[in-house]
């Protein structure tokens, strides 16, 4: 059996992620802590794929100086610029020379599998298939490339299908999973498709591509959860995922007339006084927690000042301060280096700063 190599993919526009994605790169976003691109190389890593080529763009420097050589997940990594994002199939055409005529694995960076690709690279490398795509039934397969399988193979793919009238069942709930195994026989499907409305060369046409010209493209039906992060809700979905499964590791320094109940990390060098912390939760070395509650679902980031607040099911990256906010904070998503405190001065108003594409929900 031939090893497959990994392409993981880490280019692309990030839109719907703004304004996050106007300084970082979507795929180094944090969930519990760490960016969302880590899971997918270690994800590999543990499936036995150690060859690693990563597809970058715009901010090919920051995923380089996050991910390095691949030496931290036991990988070696190649990086292929594509110079403009023109779609999956497009990315796939770039890594040709990389990928070298081996089978691979082609992972969107951005898209967290719970439970891991090991099993489905084995069956992949069994079967004898030309490729094989994951599906996930969903309730809105609108906003998906779905699959319509018919007699165990599929018949026929759709990139994002129109609504179905009222009351009728949509053509397919089976929306495609941002993890694809392929042979060779991919790259002249690529090369077979034109752009699609939207300008990209689209990874559906492609595998449509394959069953037209009579490959054998096996879908698999996941069990386990997936959540394609690209979208905020979805961010803190993830986070709360990883969050259940948290181990307690408490480092730090808490004061004794502080409470931790439940699983919880805290990293080195954080100081916690006077709160109340209720795991899951993570919090990352070097941040202060002071007179807080800090609930369930919540990761803080490294290096900040959170006082005098209640947070809970949220995400607050590196560097924030949050400090005297009377109400409690919820599902929110605060980026790097952002701060919320209250004032005493008048007029008694909201003053707020807020970058492009930000949004703020007051009560
Ligand atoms: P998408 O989320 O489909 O596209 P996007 O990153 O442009 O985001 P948005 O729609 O919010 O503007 O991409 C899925 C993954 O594939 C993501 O990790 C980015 C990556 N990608 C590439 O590497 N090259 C490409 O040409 C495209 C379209 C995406």
């Amino acid at each position: 059996m031939k090893t497959l190599k990994g392409l993981v993919l880490s280019g692309g526009k990030g839109t719907r992620l703004r304004p996050f994605t106007f300084t970082a790169a979507k795929q180094l976003v944090p969930i519990a802590n760490k960016p969302v691109l880590f899971y997918v190389l270690e994800d590999l890593v543990r499936a036995g794929i150690t060859d690693i080529g990563i597809i970058v763009g715009e901010t090919a420097d920051q995923i380089r100086a996050a991910v390095g050589d691949g030496s931290q997940f036991g990988a070696r990594i190649t990086y292929i610029l594509q110079l403009e994002p023109l779609g999956l199939a497009h990315a796939v055409l770039t890594a040709e020379s990389w990928l070298d005529g081996s089978p691979f694995v082609m992972y969107l960076g951005d898209n967290f599998l719970r439970d891991g690709i090991s099993k489905l690279v084995d069956e992949y490398q069994k079967s004898g298939a030309d490729a094989q795509i994951l599906l996930k039934r969903v309730p809105h397969p609108e906003q998906f490339g779905v699959a319509i399988v018919e007699d165990g193979r599929v018949a026929r793919l759709i990139e994002k299908p129109p609504p179905p009238p009222p009351g009728e069942a949509p053509v397919s709930d089976l929306a495609l999973v941002g993890v694809y195994m392929f042979d060779q026989s991919i790259m002249a499907a690529a090369r077979g498709i034109v752009p699609s409305r939207r300008g990209e060369l689209e990874i559906t046409d492609a595998i449509s591509w394959l069953v037209e010209h009579g490959h054998t493209v096996r879908p698999h039906e996941l069990d386990g959860r997936w959540i394609d992060t690209g979208k905020m809700e979805d961010l803190l979905e993830a986070n709360r995922l990883v969050l259940e499964r948290v181990e307690r590791n408490v480092r730090g320094h808490v004061d004794e007339v502080s409470t931790l109940v439940g699983d919880m990390e805290i990293g080195a060098d954080v100081r916690i006084t006077n709160s109340v912390l209720r795991g899951p939760l993570s919090i990352a070395a070097g941040s202060e927690i002071s007179n807080c509650y800090i609930g369930p679902f919540t990761a803080i980031g490294e290096n900040c000042v959170i006082r005098h607040c209640e947070i809970q099911h949220s995400i607050v990256m590196e560097c924030c301060t949050v400090e005297d906010i009377g109400t409690p904070i919820e599902s929110s998503v605060i980026g790097r280096y952002a701060r919320v405190t209250r004032v005493n001065r008048r007029p008694h108003a909201y003053r707020l700063t807020l970058g492009d594409y930000s949004s703020a929900e007051v009560p």
